[in-house]
């Protein structure tokens, strides 16, 4: 038995849980502060047992971090040093390892794995203070720590814009700063094939340029026509492996298919349904043109794995499976032909064909494939993972039927969503995933037993690119919200102490700043909560420090000597409140606003025979009536939204009133697959059962108005409102989505 590992065992015994007051994100899993320091100075040594590449790491980071230059020595027998020790201890992963901060003068990093190292190290570096010393002084500790989950990823789309080489490695060093493992590469897309394939050299030639690219956003419908794109060369992408390697994260490589794939197509039309010709995409969305499901497309697919997989040696290899229209399948003899051969029921089990071909290939290649959870549809690849993005309905599916899963659902994980009030944050897809939200993600969902929860691998957050243009801003997207993912996954997080983690997350921000890390500060940003209250609603601020809430109520902009907040804002009649938050006198934060629209039924109990989507329903059938009408321009947190079902929503107001009209605020975004209901009607009734029907508007008539919908009733006495809006049903062919359900977003619901 060595030294080391005598001291791991007495340290083992004395293993506490206790409150941590260091800024540490993973959190660990254990920690104990003991008495003492220990001083960091240009003495101390770098002493290896066998690990010499991360102790090379640990030198370099700390010659970045500190300005110490320090020595790695194999064999010394003094105190002042940092040795890295093999240790067998058992841990629950493999990565485990412990770090000691000894009053003996020492510090000891154990681990049975390089990763161990590893993580070890950045726990040590997260210990460093931020500005350039000569000597530090460390606390003394003990930490014992491993992770959870063993997915812990990260996702960056290169296609809608492209992103250098330099960028990449420093997107993978916060990866690793983090202790996340997993970098998924989303290669390829309608608009930029970013990967250079030697065989199908007009894949780069043509497919990594477009003419122009959408600007503004979805709805604006508008384009620049500068040449745009870029891709990275075989020997870039040799070299990012190697960096992610050495870094112990692995890149899941992924190449879309069927879907996605106009850049290919562009490249190379003979493998559509149509022939083409194609021009790179340069509006977002889903387009129609896919791959055809004849032998040659099989053929240059597999050519073209072949070359991704010998430049990845990741075990799973991404092959995408989302958003796939069916309509050139529907008109194409190949397609047909190859339905009839397989005898295979519809479009759906070609789709499922497809990729189960695919599966065989990169199976006998030693490799398997991870899809997007749309691959379950018409039947899942035999040794396929699913990754979840539609809510976590299809990674719930997968674990059932015993594959691996990865969790990525758009209302935890979709890191191009707003991160604050859309207002005052860049423009993004739509969406509202905030830190604390993101903080509460749980991968494991309660529907799956202990023996299905075995097949989560973990979870990862995507970064579409659409909207992001620059690294600056893919940076502000992934802080914070990485650092409170990281900790989901290592398997600390607590959401029920979200601000112990918002504490220790502020003192990164330091961090960021040193290092010119671009992040949001959208958690200083007043967030606000309504909730029922006499004749009105009670608007609920929260902030870092509630104490530095100051607000208007007359529109003004709020100012240091505005209204202190100090408890919830009764609110019942229209005002508009506007809130910062303080500190020294100077706003911290931007702006929030709210005008509320208060009518019969604000505050009112409300009742819905369907629930809204996971992803578009936080607030809950209140956010119907709480006197807050959404932004039609960007469907965040305020709408209510359903995924092929209608709104039947009953509203009690509580007694007999005089009714002469309903407004209902609807939504259209044909690009999203947000479709204005079919009809809208409203009932009424006096004993909550027998309901009469009492106005009605078709789809003209809604799309005439734009948005906000008057139903006259004409002075109709009534305590029950029943509105039922019907919602537009299958998605029509040559729109965005055709054949899906489509999408029906609403908002509030006012009674006058
Ligand atoms: C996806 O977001 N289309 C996977
Ligand atoms: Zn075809």
């Amino acid at each position: 038995m060595n030294r080391f590992l005598i001291l791991s065992l007495v340290f083992i015994s004395k293993l506490v849980s206790a409150q941590n007051p260091l800024p540490l994100i993973p959190q660990p899993q254990q920690i104990e502060i003991h008495k003492g320091t220990f001083t960091l100075n240009k003495e101390t040594v770098i002493q290896p047992n066998y690990n010499l590449a991360e102790a090379q790491y640990l030198q370099k980071s700390i010659k970045e971090l500190t300005g110490l230059d320090l020595k790695i020595q194999s064999a010394v027998n003094k105190q002042n040093r940092i040795v890295l020790a093999h240790s067998e201890i058992k841990r629950k992963s493999n990565d485990g390892y412990e770090l000691l901060i000894s009053n003996k003068k020492f510090v000891a990093i154990y681990a049975k794995t390089p990763e161990g190292f590893f993580y070890g190290i950045q726990t040590f570096l997260q210990l460093l203070p931020i500005e350039k010393k000569d000597k530090i002084s460390l606390p003394c500790l003990s930490i014992l720590d491993y992770s959870k989950f063993q997915w812990r990823g990260m996702h960056l789309d290169v296609s809608r814009h492209f992103f250098p080489k330099d960028f990449i490695k420093k997107y993978i060093d916060y990866l690793a700063m983090y202790k996340m493992n997993t970098f998924h590469w989303h290669l390829t897309d309608d608009q930029g094939w970013r990967i250079e394939i030697k065989k199908y050299p007009k894949l780069t030639e043509v497919g990594a340029w477009r003419n122009g690219s959408m600007i503004g956003h979805y709805t604006d419908q508008t384009f620049d026509d500068i040449r745009y794109g870029g891709f990275y060369t075989q020997e870039e992408i040799k070299e990012i492996v190697a960096y992610a390697k050495e870094r112990h994260i692995t890149i899941v490589p992924e190449i879309e298919m069927p879907g996605h794939a106009l850049a290919a197509l562009a490249s190379y039309p003979e493998f559509s349904c149509t022939g083409g010709p194609f021009e790179v995409g340069k509006t977002w969305g889903v387009l129609e043109d896919v791959f055809c499901a004849k032998d040659e497309t099989f053929t240059f697919l597999e050519n073209i794995l072949t070359e991704v997989i010998e430049l990845f040696p990741s075990e799973y290899i991404h092959i995408g499976g989302d958003e796939c229209p069916k309509v050139r399948w529907k008109s194409c003899s190949h397609c047909q032909k190859r339905i009839k051969e397989e005898h295979l029921k519809d479009e759906h089990e070609l789709q499922s064909y497809f990729i189960q071909r695919i599966e065989k290939f990169v199976n006998s290649k030693g490799r398997k494939i991870i899809g997007w959870d749309e691959i379950l549809e018409g039947g899942l690849a035999p040794n396929a993972a699913v990754m979840s993005w539609r809510g976590t309905e299809g990674g719930i599916a997968a674990a059932k039927q015993k594959h691996f899963v990865v969790m990525s659902p758009g209302s935890h994980c979709y890191f191009d969503h707003y991160q604050g009030e859309p207002k005052n944050e860049p423009i993004a897809i739509g969406g509202y995933t905030n830190v604390e939200k993101v903080y509460s993600f749980d991968p494991i969902p309660k529907k799956l037993s202990a023996d299905e929860s075995k097949y989560i691998l973990g979870a990862q957050a995507n970064l579409w690119t659409e909207y992001i243009t620059t690294p600056a801003h893919a940076e502000y997207m992934l802080m914070p919200r990485m650092a409170a993912l990281s900790e989901v996954l290592w398997g600390t997080s607590n959401p029920t102490n979200y601000k112990e983690f918002e504490n220790r997350l502020i003192q990164h921000f330091e961090m960021y700043e040193k290092n010119g890390i671009n992040y949001s500060k959208a958690i200083f940003e007043v967030t606000s909560k309504v909730n029922p209250a006499e004749n009105g609603v009670a608007f609920e601020l929260k902030s870092v420090n509630p104490n530095g809430i100051k607000y208007t109520t007359d529109s003004s902009e709020p100012n240091a000597n505005s209204i202190s907040y100090e408890k919830p804002i009764l609110v019942t009649s229209n005002q508009t409140i506007k809130a910062a938050y303080f500190e020294n006198g100077k706003a911290k934060s931007a702006t929030i606003e709210q005008s509320f629209f208060i009518t019969k039924s604000t505050g009112k109990k409300i009742e819905l025979v369907h629930q809204p989507h996971e992803n578009y329903g936080i607030g809950g059938s209140f956010t119907l009536v709480d006197g807050m009408k959404g932004n039609p321009s960007k469907y965040g947190k305020d709408w209510l939204g359903f995924s092929g079902k209608d709104l039947n929503a009953t509203i009690d107001l509580g007694k007999t009133e005089t009714i002469d009209k309903v407004i209902l605020c609807v939504l259209e975004s044909k690009g999203s697959w947000i479709y204005y209901p079919k009809k809208i009607e409203v009932f009424i009734s006096n004993d909550g059962k027998n309901f009469e029907s009492v106005s009605k508007l078709n789809l003209s008539e809604i799309q005439d108005v734009k948005g906000e919908v008057v139903l006259e009733v004409k002075s109709k006495k009534a305590q029950f409102v029943k509105v039922i809006a019907t919602n537009f049903g299958k998605i029509t062919d040559g729109n965005p989505g055709a054949g899906s359900d489509a999408w029906l977003f609403v908002d509030e619901i006012g009674i006058e």
